[in-house]
C-alpha cells in the first residue's frame, strides 16, 4: 500500500450521505478496461489491474463500463453481468480492488447507438437515429415500452449482482452519449411517450433504475451517478436540462454526483475541444459548471476531466468546491499516481501528445493509446509512452474485431 508523506487536502476522509466512508478524496474515475474473457467475466489480469490500483492509495477506484446485456455492449471486451454466472470472477475481483479498504464501485451502463459494428450488429436507442461516426455504427432500433421496461431492470439486475460480488457502491452512467444520456438528450430521444418530450419525461429512464435499485441495495450502499454537464451539440441535453435533472438526483438521495460532458460526436470529456484554453478559466474542464451546481445541490460533487495541478486540485478541495476529484489518463501516464503527484509540491501531470496528421480517427489514437497502457499495467509491464498512435488505432481495431466477431 502507498504511503503519502504530505498532509494534503486530498487525504481528508469523506463521510457519504449513505454513511460509508472514503478515506480520501482521490477518485480513479472509469476507464473501459477491454479485458474481460471470454464469457464477458472477469479474469486474472483485471485482478491485477485492479490489485494495483488499490495499492495506489485513492480512496474510490471506479470500474469502467459494466454492460447490463451481452447483445450491447460498448466494446467487445467490457465485462457483462446478467446474472449470477459470472459471480465467482467478480468476486475475486472486488477482493483484490478493495485490498487496502478503499472503495471499489462498479460503473453500470448500456451503450445505446453508441456500439461500433465490432460489437453490437442491431443496436436500440430511444429513436431510430444513427449515430455520425466513421461509419462505425449501425442504425438502432427505437426501443417500444417493454424493452425500456426490461432495460430498467437489467440495471437493477446487474447492481444486485455487484452488490453480492463485494463492490462497495455502484455509479450509473448517464453520461457521454450512452443510452441514459440519450434518453436525456432531445437530439436522440424524439419519442411521443412518457420517456421522450420533456425534460421530466426524458430523465423518466434514469430515475425509474435508480429508485429501483435503491428499493434493493438499501439506504447504506453508495449509489453515483455520471451526468453530463451538457452533450455541446445544439439543440442536445443542455445545462438547465441538468439542473432539472440534478434537483431529481437530490430528491432520489444519490451519494455522489460525477460531473462530465460530452458525446461520441464531440468527446469533451477528454479534450473540451469547444473551449479553447486561453479562453478556460480553470484548469479543469467542468469546474465552471460545477460552480453553478454548488449553489443548487447538496448533493456531493466529483468532477472529472483536465486536473493536472497539485495547487489547483487542493485548492479546490480545501475551498469546498468539489468532495472528490476524478483523475482518469493520470494513472495511465505514471505507475505511482498519486503518490508522486501528491508528495511533491507544485507536482504537475504532462499528457502524453499526439502528433497524429489524420484528424478524423485522432480520438480513437488516443483512445488505443491510453487503451495499450491498461494492457501493460493489467501484466505487470511498464507504461510505455512512447508507443506510435498509428499502432494504437490499428491494435484497437483489429482486438475490437476479433473479439467482436471472432471470439
Ligand atoms: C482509456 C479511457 C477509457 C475511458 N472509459 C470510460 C468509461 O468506461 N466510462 C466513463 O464514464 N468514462 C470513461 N473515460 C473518461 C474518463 O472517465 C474521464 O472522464 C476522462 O478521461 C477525463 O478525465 P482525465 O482528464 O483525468 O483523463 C475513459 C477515458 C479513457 C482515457
Amino acid at each position: 500500500m502507498t504511503t503519502f508523506q504530505r498532509n494534503s487536502p486530498l487525504l481528508k476522509p469523506f463521510i457519504l450521505p449513505c454513511g460509508s466512508k472514503l478515506n480520501n478524496r482521490i477518485a480513479k474515475a472509469a476507464m473501459t478496461e477491454r479485458l474481460a474473457g471470454k464469457n464477458y467475466f472477469s479474469n486474472k489480469n483485471l485482478c491485477n489491474l485492479y490489485g494495483k490500483w488499490s495499492d495506489s492509495g485513492a480512496g474510490l477506484l471506479i470500474s469502467g463500463n459494466i454492460m447490463v446485456d451481452k447483445k450491447h455492449k460498448e466494446s467487445s471486451g467490457n465485462i457483462v453481468i446478467e446474472d449470477e454466472s459470472g459471480l465467482n470472477q467478480l468476486t475475486k475481483l472486488t477482493k483484490e480492488a478493495t485490498r487496502n479498504g478503499n472503495h471499489f464501485w462498479a460503473q453500470i451502463s448500456h451503450p445505446g447507438r453508441q456500439a461500433t459494428i465490432f460489437s453490437t450488429l442491431n443496436p436500440i436507442a430511444p429513436s431510430a437515429i444513427k449515430l455520425k461516426k466513421l461509419m462505425l455504427f449501425a442504425k438502432p432500433k427505437a426501443m417500444t415500452s417493454l424493452e425500456i421496461q426490461d432495460v430498467i431492470d437489467r440495471y437493477v439486475t446487474t447492481s444486485v449482482i455487484c452488490k453480492k460480488a463485494g463492490f462497495t457502491g455502484i455509479q450509473i452512467h448517464a453520461a457521454h452519449g450512452y443510452l441514459i444520456s440519450q434518453f436525456l438528450s432531445p437530439n436522440t430521444n424524439k419519442r411521443d411517450d412518457n420517456y421522450g418530450g420533456s425534460i421530466e419525461n426524458r430523465s423518466r429512464i434514469l430515475m425509474e433504475i435508480i429508485t429501483k435499485t435503491r428499493e434493493q441495495v438499501g439506504p447504506n450502499f453508495p449509489i453515483s451517478v455520471k451526468l453530463n454537464s451538457a452533450d455541446f451539440q445544439r439543440g442536445g441535453f443542455n445545462e438547465e436540462d441538468a439542473f432539472y435533472v440534478i434537483d431529481q438526483l437530490e430528491k432520489s438521495k444519490i451519494d455522489l454526483l460525477e460531473i462530465s460532458g460530452g458525446t461520441y460526436e464531440n468527446i469533451v470529456f477528454l479534450t473540451k475541444r469547444s473551449e479553447k484554453n486561453s479562453t478556460r478559466k480553470r484548469e479543469a474542464f467542468f469546474m465552471e459548471f460545477a460552480e453553478r451546481v454548488r449553489i443548487k445541490t447538496n448533493i456531493p460533487l466529483m468532477v472529472t476531466g483536465g486536473f493536472r495541478t497539485l495547487d489547483f486540485c487542493e485548492k479546490v478541495i480545501e475551498n469546498n468546491e468539489l468532495e472528490v476529484i476524478g483523475f482518469a489518463r493520470p494513472f495511465l501516464l505514471d505507475e505511482s499516481f498519486p503518490s508522486s503527484f501528491i508528495n511533491k509540491i507544485g507536482s504537475k501531470i504532462e499528457d502524453a501528445s499526439f502528433n497524429f496528421p489524420i484528424k478524423k480517427i485522432e480520438d480513437m489514437a488516443e483512445g488505443g493509446f491510453y487503451d495499450y497502457q491498461i494492457h501493460r499495467i493489467s501484466k505487470n509491464k511498464k507504461i510505455k509512452k512512447s508507443y506510435s498512435p498509428y499502432l494504437a488505432v490499428l491494435r484497437l481495431t483489429v482486438s475490437e474485431i476479433y473479439k467482436g466477431w471472432f471470439r
